[in-house]
């Protein structure tokens, strides 16, 4: 099978320029002006942006969780996601505690085998590493699963201390892989949560208000300074703030290897989405919580100084109707996490090209060459070159759509609500090719459950 599409404007995180790309099989073969090859399929991508499909290094689907499971499984989750752009995900596999690690691998492989319509990794999430289990972590990357997220919050669930921290990085930094931080103080944010409940605060508006800026900054400062005495690289996953921010500049400024990502939820939404007297705030308790709006242009920033290197979703959707509910009496009950895994691609378009904060290629960067390169996916993913998967994205630049459930052309996600309701974007992904195979097209699903890889992933090759 091939394929060929002409005219377009090809964009990658440092190119821009017309040509024709050819694509043999799941393999981009050929790129070049008026190419007189012949080709199974033509696409004229005239007046389109050419892009490399995008990279999600954050997601959650099929996750149990606050008592439930996040409403989007696989094939629904990646399906979605594909709509919208992105042609890669990495999930977070999990460790139960007092398990092994690769138990957890397995079970997940279950969760996404036959099910993935488009190329997924899984990241480990690591809930327990006693100096007897630190060999699982080679065997983790043999086995292509090249990071691990660790958690200074949710105690009791997902939390780890500070010494299981420490050895987990040491043996990362041994093995060449890469540990990512939910870095929150969750021990100090648990106490404030109780005083909170005690004064009878039950509504969703308490999740924010008892998750101040300053434990993230605490987390991010503290997980930085044991990577930093471990002598290893550290990425911080979905920094929401300009404190926690604070932490990663200065870090960076004195040659730590620190990496991170913000997420669409932190850059376009805000504290005023809990100013709601019903239980609609749930919509948005989420970890760390949505901050005061004027964070967002620190943010901004960030992604244009190079601070933040990549824009995940942490798509993490929980229905409001059946699951957000269960915290109808204890905001500390609502599930949390939110959907965005369709929208990124658009949002970020809009607020950041559209916006004129951020170039083409910083977008592309920002959305699928950085996290490729950051989680040993580069150069098979994020870019457009001989030789890469064909995962392509024929991007219309000048298309408006406004963003909400009832538009089919913006919500594809298994969940009863949309986090960016009434938000009108311009940008939008027409025709999404996943190695080589068209499966969006005339937002028509023309992909199958099943037609995604799992992707073993490479070392962490930094710093870039
Ligand atoms: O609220 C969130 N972020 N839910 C997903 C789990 C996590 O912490 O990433
Ligand atoms: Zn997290
Ligand atoms: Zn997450």
């Amino acid at each position: 099978m091939s394929l060929l599409i002409r005219n377009g404007r090809v964009i990658t995180a440092v190119d821009d320029y017309h040509a024709d790309i050819f694509v043999e099989d799941e393999t981009v073969s050929l790129i070049g002006r008026d190419l007189e090859v012949e080709a199974d399929r033509t696409i004229d991508a005239a007046g389109r942006l050419v892009i490399p499909g995008g990279v999600d290094p954050h997601t959650h689907m099929d996750m149990p969780f606050g008592g439930t499971t996040s409403a989007d499984d696989f094939e629904t989750g990646t399906r979605a996601a594909a709509f919208g752009g992105t042609t890669t995900i990495v999930d977070f596999a999990i460790q139960t505690k007092g398990h092994s690690t690769l138990e957890g691998l397995e079970a997940w492989h279950e969760k996404a085998a036959g099910k993935a319509g488009i190329d997924y990794g899984f990241h480990m999430i690591v809930t327990d590493m006693e100096d007897d289990r630190l060999w699982e972590m080679r065997r983790l990357a043999d086995e292509g699963v090249t990071s691990y997220k660790m958690f200074m919050a949710y105690p009791g669930v997902l939390y780890v201390d500070d010494g299981t921290l420490f050895r987990a990085m040491r043996k990362a930094g041994e093995d060449g892989t890469l540990v990512c931080m939910h870095a929150e103080n969750g021990i100090v944010i648990d106490e404030i949560v109780k005083i909170a409940l005690a004064e009878g605060k039950t509504a969703p508006k308490y999740h924010a208000l008892t998750r101040p800026t300053r434990m993230e900054a605490e987390g991010v400062h503290r997980s930085i300074a044991i990577a930093e005495v471990a002598g290893v690289p550290v990425y911080i996953v979905h920094l929401s703030c300009a404190d926690a921010l604070e932490q990663v500049t200065l870090a960076r400024d004195r040659g730590a290897q620190v990496f991170a990502e913000t997420c669409p939820q932190y850059l376009f939404l805000d504290l005023s989405h809990y100013d709601h007297d019903d239980f609609e705030g749930a919509k948005y308790v989420m970890t760390p919580p949505l901050r005061e709006k004027w964070n967002q242009e620190h943010l901004w920033r960030g992604l244009g100084f190079g601070d933040l290197q990549s824009i995940s979703t942490d798509h993490c959707p929980f229905c409001f109707k059946d699951q957000k509910v269960l915290g109808i009496d204890d905001f500390s009950k609502i599930p949390n996490g939110g959907p965005g895994v369709e929208n990124r691609m658009s949002l970020v378009y809009n607020g950041g090209v559209v916006g004129g904060r951020l170039s083409v290629n910083k977008f592309v960067e920002l959305t699928s060459t950085a996290a490729s390169k950051l989680f040993g996916l580069f150069p098979k993913k994020g870019t457009i070159a001989v030789g890469s998967d064909a995962d392509i994205v024929v991007f219309n630049p000048d298309r408006r759509e406004t963003i909400s459930i009832d538009n089919p052309h913006t919500h594809h996600m298994r969940v009863d609500y949309n986090a960016y309701e009434g938000t009108e974007v311009q940008g939008v992904s027409e025709i999404v090719i996943s190695r080589g195979r068209v499966v969006v097209e005339d937002n028509v699903w023309h992909g199958r459950a099943g037609g995604g890889n799992f992707l073993k992933r490479g070392l962490f090759g930094g710093p870039f």
